[in-house]
């Protein structure tokens, strides 16, 4: 009998690269999705697997659903990826932020504890939880030191699934990701609102991009690789804690430099912290400037992440890196504008 799977968080960036890859695998995949007056099963379709996937309503929220559904389905393994998960947004709404991210964990835990106690369950933890960093290069080790209600809320979600597995026997593995991202990231996040900026530079568009904290570092990989990391985590002989990381941290002003490059243009960078501008190198344009309504209350400088142990007990290695990562998203950001 195939093994069923239950995604939450199926109309985001990592649930439909996770529920295709399950769906090649022969599992029977099951997403959820909140009620919206207009669905947006976008990200789904580009996959070509809105078809597939066997959608329920759901919200982290609404207990009485949740309990219903682990109740009736009893998956063999819980894939947790819906959150409030703009860091941006989680300083307007952090009461939100926590009910989604933190307390929908304890009710998903719970239920499965008291009533499918088989069930493997992965919770999508993240980076922002070493926030003001401690160590230069994080590991499962490294001490967190949370940077927004978001971070927080995640670590809350992070313990309560350490201590589920230490409590209670469950299969309950915890994944700190570091960014990562895909031609179905949500616009919002950085590097896709560069990115379709490009493509529409590239089509003829003379619109400045604004963008904040151009000093800010991450660790960019694929999401398509990451999702494998997250699958190969419920095949592991125990629920552990793993890292999956690039190695390399690049700055947003790089990024924005990578974008560029595939439309053939260099950029020129003049000025420096609000006063920063980036020109065409060529013909002295202004295409790039700093506006403060993109910072952040408390920023995270920099993460670099070290996935040795996903390397070493899972055999995942990302392959792509974020040079191949802007290539990726611009081109396909051009693309979605000449359909
Ligand atoms: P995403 O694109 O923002 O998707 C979030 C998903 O959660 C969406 O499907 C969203 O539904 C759903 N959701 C939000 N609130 C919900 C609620 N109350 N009830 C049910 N569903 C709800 O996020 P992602 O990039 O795919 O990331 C997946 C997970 O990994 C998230 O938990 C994120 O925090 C975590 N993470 C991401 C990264 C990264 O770099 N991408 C790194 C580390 C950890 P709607 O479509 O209805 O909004
Ligand atoms: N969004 C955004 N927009 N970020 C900007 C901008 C801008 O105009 N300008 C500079 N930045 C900086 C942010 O201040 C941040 O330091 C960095 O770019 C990345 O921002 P995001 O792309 O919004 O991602 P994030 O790192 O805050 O959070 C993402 O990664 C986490 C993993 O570390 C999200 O996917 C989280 O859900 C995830 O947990």
């Amino acid at each position: 009998m195939a093994k069923k799977a239950f995604i939450t968080g199926i109309t985001g960036q990592d649930g439909p690269f996770l529920a295709k890859l399950l769906l090649e695998k022969g599992y029977e995949v099951y997403g959820g999705v909140r009620r919206a007056s207009t669905p947006n099963m976008r990200n789904l379709e580009f996959l070509g697997i809105d078809k597939d996937v066997k959608l329920i309503e759901i919200d982290l929220i609404e207990y009485s659903n949740l309990y219903k559904i682990i109740t009736t389905i009893k998956p063999d393994e819980f894939y947790n990826l819906a959150a409030q998960s703009f860091v941006g947004s989680s300083f307007e709404l952090p009461i939100l932020t926590t009910n989604i991210n933190s307390l929908g964990v304890a009710y998903i835990l719970d239920i499965i504890k008291t009533f499918s106690p088989q069930t493997k369950f992965y919770q999508a933890s993240t980076s922002e939880m070493f926030g003001k960093i401690k160590e230069p290069m994080q590991n499962e080790e490294t001490p967190f030191y949370p940077r927004s209600p978001y971070g927080v809320s995640k670590v809350y979600a992070h313990w309560l699934t350490v201590n589920y597995r230490e409590s209670y026997g469950l299969f309950a593995t915890s994944g700190i990701l570091f960014n990562h991202e895909s031609e179905l990231r949500g616009p919002q996040f950085v590097t896709r609102k560069i990115t379709r900026h490009v493509a529409n530079v590239s089509n003829g568009s003379t619109e400045i991009l604004e963008l904040g904290n151009l000093n800010a570092s991450r660790d960019w990989g694929y999401a398509k690789e990451y999702v494998e990391g997250m699958y190969l985590m419920l095949q592991a002989d125990k629920p552990d804690t793993f890292v999956l990381a690039t190695g390399k941290t690049t700055s947003v002003r790089d990024f924005v430099e990578s974008a560029y490059k595939v439309i053939g243009i260099d950029i020129r960078w003049d000025g420096a912290a609000l006063k920063e501008k980036g020109y065409d190198k060529k013909s002295d344009k202004l295409l790039i400037q700093v506006n403060p309504e993109f910072y952040r209350p408390a920023e995270v400088d920099v993460l670099l992440g070290n996935a040795s142990k996903a390397k070493n007990i899972l055999g995942w290695e990302p392959k792509i890196g974020v040079i191949e990562l802007a290539d990726i998203m611009v081109k396909n950001d051009i693309n979605l504008l000449n359909r």
